[in-house]
């Protein structure tokens, strides 16, 4: 199976975690998100673990809740002794009314607004990841008028292409990300943030992409960054004491994506930055990792229930399923590619070559084509893999569909972390 969280029972069905998925569709109804909470967890011991190892007291993993964000998770976060990183209000304001410990907060956003500003101080936010100078002048004047200084890192883009998919390359020079080192803006940002009498400069971030095995992007993005920190120690005698590296560890959807373990990657990464450290001669910052994907991703599943197999002769074979680009619209936006399993029929030959599509009326609603499964009929149970990340926090409500729930399972417990939508939900604001 793709991870080991997965597994096929005497019934031919589906596990996650030990549990029939056949069963939990029954109880919970489809479309379903399950997220394994044993997995999560072990995923932010890992990252935190070898963090403090490598890099010492303070460094930490910060979890990415764009990949995953209610008040279960940050709960689950706080418990293991993470901090998080949050990109908007509404964020923000989660992890507040979750009691997480704000001082390991960080904000990000290439566009704050002063309420997201404001909401930040007053819930006061551990850092803010400052992006431009506008946002730099507004946190200094919000924070004057409440007689606090705001510690901060600003995001500096590095100038790194990952290899990776275009849409999520967000570390090269042109990015709508941070100030570029390569256009001397980085420096400026630094030195004006160094005037501000409100403002505490604590360090830098940077993050390269998503979905990346090797180390080398990091190591080479840490390499610049540290570079980067022995000038600005040159040019202002301020020796900055934070250095965010970003997400971006990648996550196996497929067979053909490889294993790659987190713990050995943080491991190679360090020792190159202990060296560049060594090297460009400056004491080896407090690391941080900003991991989304790889916390979440291979913990969840969706589950849906067949509808129609519509077979095109000489064309192709659609599967359809009571989900689709609302609550997984990640085909749709990047053609991404998953494995999907028929979890009553879970080791029966996968030789049934189709189309899985959505319910919207859309033809672009597809959450997968030339994939194979085994072949399915109505009322089928299909499990689509490793759906933990980016998939409830990118869902909608289109074509007036609500929001499926999200079933934790864990060894000793299930339980129901954000409840499915009623139609009642969907017309709450309306007036
Ligand atoms: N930190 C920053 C500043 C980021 O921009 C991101 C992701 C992360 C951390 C977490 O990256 P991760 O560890 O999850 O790779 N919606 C796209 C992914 C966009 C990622 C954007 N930034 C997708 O579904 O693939």
């Amino acid at each position: 199976m793709l991870h080991k969280n997965l597994g096929i029972n005497e019934n031919n069905h589906l596990t996650i975690c030990g549990y029939d998925t056949v069963e939990l569709a029954k109880e919970y109804g489809t479309p379903s998100y399950v997220m394994d909470e044993d997995m999560i967890r072990e995923n932010c011991r890992i990252y935190k673990n070898a963090l403090e190892k490598h890099f010492g007291k303070g460094s930490m993993p910060l979890y990415a809740s764009k990949a995953f964000s209610c008040k279960k998770i940050y709960e689950i976060a706080k418990e293991e002794g993470i901090g998080c990183d949050v990109v908007s209000g509404g964020e923000l304001y989660t992890v507040y009314k979750s009691g997480f410990p704000m001082e390991k907060v960080y904000f990000h956003g290439n566009n704050k607004t002063d309420a997201d500003i404001a909401l930040g101080l007053d819930c006061k936010i551990g850092f803010f990841v400052v992006d431009n100078f506008e946002e730099l002048e507004e946190i200094n004047r919000q924070a004057m008028q409440r007689n606090v200084k705001q510690n901060i890192l600003l995001r500096i883009t590095p100038g790194i292409d990952p290899h990776t998919h275009k849409a999520v390359v967000t570390g090269s020079v042109d990015s709508k990300f941070g100030s570029a080192i390569e256009t001397n803006q980085a420096m400026a940002i630094v030195k004006e943030a160094l005037t501000k009498a409100n403002i505490e400069l604590c360090g830098l971030h940077c993050h390269i992409g998503s979905q990346i095995f090797e180390c080398e992007p990091f190591t080479d993005a840490a390499d610049i960054m540290i570079r980067f920190l022995k000038q600005i120690k040159d040019e202002t005698g301020k020796e900055l004491k934070i250095l965010n590296l970003g997400g971006g560890m990648g996550v196996r959807y497929t067979e053909d994506d490889p294993y790659i373990s987190y713990e050995e990657n943080i491991g190679k990464i360090a020792n190159k930055i202990k060296d560049y450290a060594e090297k460009h001669n400056v004491n080896l910052p407090i690391i941080l990792m900003e991991p989304g994907r790889s916390l979440v991703a291979a913990a969840g599943l969706t589950l849906y229930t067949v509808g129609s197999v519509k077979e095109i002769p000489g064309f192709k074979n659609y599967v359809s399923i009571d989900g689709g680009m609302p609550d997984n619209p990640r085909y749709a936006l990047y053609q991404s590619v998953y494995t999907s399993v028929v979890a009553n029929k879970a080791n029966s030959p996968a030789d049934y070559t189709c189309t899985i599509a959505g319910r919207c009326c859309e033809s672009g609603d597809l959450i997968a084509e030339n994939t194979k499964i085994t072949r399915p009929e109505r009322n089928d149970i299909l499990a689509v893999l490793v759906t933990g990340a980016y998939n409830y926090s990118m869902s909608s409500h289109y074509n007036r569909l609500p929001k499926p729930p999200v079933i934790m399972v864990s060894k000793d417990k299930k339980y129901i972390a954000v409840k499915r939508e009623s139609y009642d939900d969907l017309m709450r604001n309306d007036l």
